[in-house]
């Protein structure tokens, strides 16, 4: 090695964890620990051949002649140190060391170049006591050395321009081979059960299975060995699960099985699967709609509940069509912590199952013995129904603890007593079983030979400790004391936590940060979390380590812990606090701030709202009530009693509605804000005029309510909570059979919502209008869906169904009242233009049922047919939308046609049959079909009976349904020349129609 020389070395670069730091804290120490380090390592360089290039500050860089020689000197080092560690409890050397195999030029004695670079970029990667080793190094030592090497992948290295593959080293003694899994142990009877559940749903008999058990007792890991079977024939599987307390995610399980999907799927299928229900699963993960390239939602939801009722069935049609391109295995771990809403939304779904490749896994503890859960009613009630099988998984017994501990340590003897003494104590839950070994590994009671064989301590001389809770605080003790007090505040923040808020509760800096938390992820004391729809997490393994250490601690260190999480939290969140509102809620009510506990829950209780999670949106508006008792404040009081009253509107939970509302408007009025109470009132009075039964000695309460509604608004600036109750008035009059007055208070709110510039609000008035007009009126009810359309196919907003459909109305009354094909043709022709721009197919299918219709109104059989068939094709690209209304147009062609047999077949196939609600309908196609026959009696009877069967006036029947009597009729005696059947005027009828609740778009 002369100077100047350039040659191929092995050098190694070592490293003394955590140095700084110590000479910061005790330099003396640090000193002493250093030259102690030299004292050892430098025989071992000797003894292997190693060059000692130089020392730089508590490093060395050396320098081998070959490969072998470097990674033999390495290990023989860490093995020394580590015999050394093991005598003392404090004062620990641990080393990392880097190797790399490359080109170094040598000058005065030291060695220069890229090796020495790359070595010093690979060091930082090894573990504390622990070798990583570049890939060039790698490929000369592999089958030569007895230890085995773990790629690491090839991150890029700071000033390395390629990228530098690299290798950990297993050293026999590192405990690490406790923290990772445990190797598998058979349930052979649960495992039985499982697989066949499996072979049924690969064959289309779908299921779902509830593996039933306590804390600890194996049910994940269960499930996971099932799930990869599953996948190794062939199933998708989706997994998602749910920690305790998690208030903030709605649809955790879900969220995160679409999130799976949408990184893992090819485009193609999502768009295939997911496109006709994209805007509804965008509810659990927005970016749903923007993968899949849909709008963010078709059509605004008319009211509440039914909008969840779209939604629950858009979710199931997802998954169905997804188990159709493969079998599909949905994996709910921890079910017993799933908000109410994701339960809800799961027994919707189950009942798809049954004929479909799907297997919906779940993992859950007993629900609260005796409890009315919402999962303990979801159970009984899927299990009475056959719709649930449940798997309960019990503790192991002590041949299989046995096989465990064997299994664990390699597979060596176990003598029966010990297996016998660890089952005693931990009672055969394999946690428990994990814990006590791997704090027996770490006290020493377990160790490794430096040859890696694991021996044990004499019986005697071994303690096990009597529950979970003690060996955990042992375990925990025996860390570092700055790590211990992480993990402390980690137990504060839950179960799981983002990275970012522990590093700000517990002010230390991000490398040390992250130093701690490898040494808990290598304990087994904490996990990494891969949960995309949150922040980068970490979790507890088990939440019962995340108990005993939160439980231990001192309630004002827990208060002072919990305000400094949510005010960092409040930061960290920005402007998605929405989001983690309900999480904020618990740490400032537990820190102490009932105020902004109260301000998060009222928050986070809209947000459930807002994705129909009325149940969970209940709990968290109770919460806020009950803060609101500790920290009275009326104004905040009156807002969480509105949200609350709405909550059971919708639930149809009316009286409580009522209380709630009644005080609101009570409570608004005292603390001054009348822009509420008034708006509330128009809300109240719907509840009246909707449900007089409600209030049968007051009939007038309804206009009571809105008249003071109106005082207290009129009074104020003009605001869309007036427009509401000019809407609301309006819609009364008009159910008082006050049509002008009616109409000139629809005419006032659009007025006051002109003036305020409020577009939203003068929509739902136009709307409400609309259905006030007379038909005679023709040109404004065009100028009002116009506008209407025009408005909502502006880039954000959504054209709202009920416009829809009144277009797509209009379409087919000017066709059967004024005989108006070219009219009804132009508005068929919009909706459909409508229907694709916002790429809604059920919709585009109506409008071509509605100009098929026309067009054979017309005589224009052909061009009905050829309209019919785009309508099926479109169908068939989002199966379900609309077959019915397509059998029934394809029946009233067929009759077109004269083909009866024909038109017989589409109309059974329609599922219409006399007494069928959808009869009415195709009754005036039937009967024209028997008069084509010549069975004029029967024809007439069908019209007759189909009248009679309403049991109402005609003038009272809805006018869609009227007005299908009257147009038949009319053309029944038009073609048949038979007396025509006398049917009344429809107009009276529209006010019927406005009995929508909540705000009326168009
Ligand atoms: N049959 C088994 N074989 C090996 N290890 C197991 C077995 N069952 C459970 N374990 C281990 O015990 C621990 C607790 O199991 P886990 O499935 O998380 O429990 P649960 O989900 O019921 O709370 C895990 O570390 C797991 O790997
Ligand atoms: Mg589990």
């Amino acid at each position: 090695m002369d100077d100047g020389g350039r040659h191929l070395s092995a050098v190694m670069l070592t490293d003394i964890v955590g140095y700084t730091s110590l000479t910061q804290r005790d330099e003396a120490a640090a000193l002493r620990l250093l030259e102690e380090h030299r004292r050892i390592v430098r025989p071992l360089l000797r003894d292997h051949a190693g060059r000692e290039v130089k020392t730089i500050g508590d490093a060395f860089l050396v320098e081998f002649a070959n490969a072998l020689d470097a990674i033999r000197c390495a290990i023989t080092i860490q093995k020394s140190l580590h015999e050394r560690n093991s005598k003392i409890s404090s004062s620990k050397i641990e080393l990392r060391i880097g190797l790399h195999v490359g080109d170094v030029v040598q000058q005065s004695g030291d060695i220069y170049g890229d090796a020495v670079n790359i070595v010093s970029r690979v060091e930082p990667m090894a573990e504390p006591g622990g070798i990583c080793v570049s890939g060039a190094l790698y490929d000369q030592i592999r089958n030569k050395v007895d230890v085995s090497l773990v790629p690491l992948g090839a991150p890029a290295l700071k000033n390395v321009e390629f990228p530098v593959p690299l290798y950990r080293v297993e050293l026999p003694w590192m405990v690490t081979s406790l923290a990772s899994k445990t190797p598998w142990v058979d349930r052979p009877i649960e495992q039985q059960s499982l697989n066949q559940a499996l072979d049924r749903a690969a064959k289309g008999e779908g299921s779902v299975i509830v593996i039933l058990g306590e804390s600890g007792v194996g049910k994940t890991r269960l499930a996971e060995e099932t799930i990869q079977s599953a996948e190794r024939s062939g199933f998708r599987v989706l997994r998602g699960r749910a920690f305790p307390g998690e208030l903030a995610t709605p649809y955790a399980h879900w969220a995160e099985m679409v999130r799976e999907l949408l990184d893992d799927a090819p485009p193609a299928l999502l768009q295939r699967v997911g496109w006709s229900v994209a805007g509804e699963v965008a509810k659990i993960t927005p970016a749903f709609a923007q993968k899949v390239g849909a709008p963010a939602s078709h059509t605004a939801p008319t009211d509440p509940e039914s909008a969840r009722a779209r939604f629950y069935e858009a979710v199931t049609e997802f998954f169905v069509n997804l188990s159709q391109d493969a079998p599909l295995l949905l994996f709910f771990d921890d079910l017993q912590w799933a908000d109410a809403t994701s339960v809800h939304l799961l027994e919707f779904v189950v009942r798809s199952v049954a004929n479909h490749r799907m297997l919906l896994l779940a993992t859950s503890q007993e629900p609260e013995a005796g409890g009315d859960s919402t999962l303990s009613e979801v159970y009984r009630y899927l299990g009475k129904n056959r719709l649930l099988t449940i798997v309960p998984l019990r503790r192991m017994d002590q041949a299989a603890v046995g096989a465990l501990i064997q299994k664990t340590f390699g597979g060596g003897e176990i003598s029966q007593e010990f297996s016998a003494l660890v089952h005693e104590r931990t009672g055969g839950n394999p946690f428990f079983v994990e814990e006590v070994l791997r704090s027996l590994v770490e006290e020493g009671s377990i160790y490794r030979t430096p040859d890696g064989v694991w021996e044990r301590k004499e019986i005697q001389e071994i303690g096990i400790p009597k529950t979970v809770r003690e060996v955990v605080k042992q375990r925990v003790n025996r860390l570092d004391e700055p790590t211990q007090s992480t993990l402390r505040i980690a137990a504060v923040l839950g179960v799981e936590f983002p990275f970012e808020l522990l590093g700000e509760v517990a002010q230390i800096d991000e490398e040390r940060l992250i130093e701690q938390l490898e040494r808990l992820v290598r304990a087994g004391l904490l996990e990494e979390s891969s949960r995309p729809t949150r922040l980068l997490s970490y979790h507890f393994p088990d939440p019962q380590i995340r108990q005993v250490l939160y439980g231990e601690m001192l309630s004002p260190r827990r208060v002072r812990y919990h305000r400094k999480a949510a005010e960092a939290l409040e930061r960290i969140a920005g402007k998605r606090r929405e989001e983690f509102a309900g999480d904020l809620a618990v740490h400032f009510r537990e820190g102490h701030d009932v105020a902004k506990a109260r301000e998060y829950a009222t928050l986070a209780a809209e947000r459930w709202v807002k994705v129909y999670g009325f149940d969970d949106a209940e709990r968290q508006y109770r919460t806020a009530l009950e803060l609101e008792e500790e920290a009275p404040d009326e104004k905040a009081r009156a807002q969480i009693l509105d949200g609350l009253g709405r909550v059971h509107y919708t639930l149809g939970r009316l009286d409580s509605a009522i209380t709630e509302w009644e005080k609101a408007i009570q409570l608004y009025e005292r603390a001054g804000d009348l822009q509420r109470a008034g708006g509330l009132c128009s809300w109240l009075s719907d509840v009246y005029r909707l449900h007089p039964e409600l209030a049968p000695d007051r009939p007038q309460l309804v206009d009571e309510i809105l008249e003071k509604g109106r005082s207290l608004l009129v009074r104020l600036p003009p605001s869309p909570e007036l427009v509401r109750v000019y809407d609301t008035y309006g819609t009364r009059l008009a159910e008082l059979n006050r049509p002008a007055e009616a109409r000139s208070m629809a005419e006032k709110g659009i007025e006051v919502a002109r003036s305020i510039g409020d577009r939203d609000a003068e929509m739902a008035v136009q709307g409400s209008l609309y259905q006030l007009l007379p038909l005679t009126e023709k040109d404004r009810m065009f100028d009002i869906l116009n506008e209407g359309i025009q408005y909502f196919s502006q880039p954000g907003k959504e054209v709202p169904d009920q416009l829809f459909s009144s277009l797509s109305n209009l379409s087919f009354e000017r066709l059967t009242t004024a005989n108006d094909v070219a009219d009804s043709l132009r508005l068929a022709d919009e909706a459909i233009r409508v229907a694709q721009k916002a790429r809604n197919r059920g919709w585009e299918v109506l409008g071509r049922c509605r100009r098929a219709m026309a067009l054979l109104w017309r005589g224009d059989v052909q061009r009905a047919e050829e309209e019919l068939q785009e309508a099926r094709e479109l169908r068939d690209l989002a199966p379900g939308s609309y077959d019915n209304r397509i059998e029934r147009y394809s029946g009233s062609l067929a009759i077109a046609r004269g083909q009866l047999e024909r038109a017989a077949r589409h109309f059974a196939q329609a599922g219409v049959s006399e007494g069928s609600s959808l009869f009415r309908y195709v009754v005036t196609d039937i009967a024209e079909l028997h008069r084509q026959r010549g069975e004029l009696t029967e024809a007439i009877r069908l019209l007759r009976e189909a009248i009679r069967q309403e049991r109402i006036p005609l003038a009272e029947v809805p006018a869609n349904s009227a007005f299908h009597f009257f147009v038949s009729v009319r053309r029944f005696s038009m073609r048949s020349s038979s007396r025509p059947l006398s049917c009344g005027g429809r107009r009276k009828s529209r006010s019927s129609r406005v009995s929508s609740t909540g705000p009326r778009p168009v």
